[in-house]
C-alpha cells in the first residue's frame, strides 16, 4: 500500500511490519534506559524479535552490563528506529522483563558460536582495565539475558508532505490490551 501513512491503521500496520522486518534482519536500534541515579543512557543494540500480537520486542545482552543494573532500578526503556526509505521514525516505550537461565536456553542454542562470545567477558563490561586488551571472552550461558520489552506506547513520525505523526498507547494489564490510537501534531 503506497499511501499507508494516510490512515492511522495503515501507520500501525507499517510500524509493526517495519519492526518485524528489523528483527528478521537483525537490525540496529537505539535502546535507552534510565540509570539508578536518573541519568539517561542510550546505546546501540540488535533487535532480535518483534511480535505485534504480543506487543513485545526482544534484545539480547550480557547480564553483567550496566543496562541490567539500570533496568532493575527502572524497568522502562525506549527503542528508536529510523527508516530513511520510508521516511519513518519509530519510537517505542517499553516495560522490560529480564529473562535468564532455563527460560532463554532456546535462544542461546540458536546463537552461532562466534556470536556467543558477546556474552561472557572478564572482567565484566564497563570495568576499568589496565590496557585496551586486558580482558578475555568466553561464552557463558549464565550471563546471557533476554530483554523482553512489552511495548506500552508507540510514536510514529512520517516525514512526507505533509508531515504526519501518530501515537498508539496500550496498557497490557487492562482494557484487554487494546491500543488507543491518536493523530498528533508533528
Ligand atoms: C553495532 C553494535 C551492536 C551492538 N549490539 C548489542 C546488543 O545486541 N546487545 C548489547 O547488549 N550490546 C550491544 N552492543 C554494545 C552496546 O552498544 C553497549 O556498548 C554495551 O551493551 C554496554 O552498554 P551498557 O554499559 O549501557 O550496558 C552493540 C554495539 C554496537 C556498536
Amino acid at each position: 500500500m503506497n499511501d499507508w501513512f494516510t490512515t492511522i491503521d495503515g501507520i500501525a500496520t507499517r510500524v509493526w511490519g517495519r519492526l518485524v522486518q528489523a528483527a528478521n534482519e537483525r537490525a540496529l536500534i537505539g535502546f535507552a534506559t534510565v540509570s539508578p541515579t536518573g541519568d539517561p543512557e542510550a546505546r546501540t543494540v540488535v533487535l532480535r524479535a518483534a511480535d505485534r500480537d504480543a506487543g513485545v520486542l526482544e534484545v539480547y545482552t550480557d547480564l553483567q552490563s550496566d543496562k541490567i543494573t539500570s533496568l532493575r532500578a527502572h524497568s522502562q526503556a525506549s527503542v528508536l528506529l529510523w527508516d530513511e526509505d520510508l521516511k519513518l521514525q519509530i519510537r517505542a516505550k517499553c516495560t522490560v522483563t529480564i529473562q535468564t537461565g532455563a527460560d532463554v536456553m532456546d535462544r542461546w542454542g540458536d546463537i552461532p558460536d562466534h556470536s556467543r562470545l558477546s556474552y561472557g567477558i572478564t572482567p565484566p563490561p564497563g570495568q576499568i582495565i589496565a590496557h585496551s586488551k586486558a580482558y578475555t571472552k568466553a561464552p557463558d550461558p549464565e550471563v546471557f539475558a533476554v530483554l523482553s520489552c512489552t511495548v506500552t506506547h508507540l510514536d510514529a513520525v512520517h516525514l512526507g508532505r505533509p508531515h504526519r505523526r501518530a501515537a498508539f498507547t496500550r496498557d497490557p494489564a487492562s482494557n484487554k490490551g487494546e491500543w488507543t490510537a491518536n493523530w498528533l501534531a508533528p
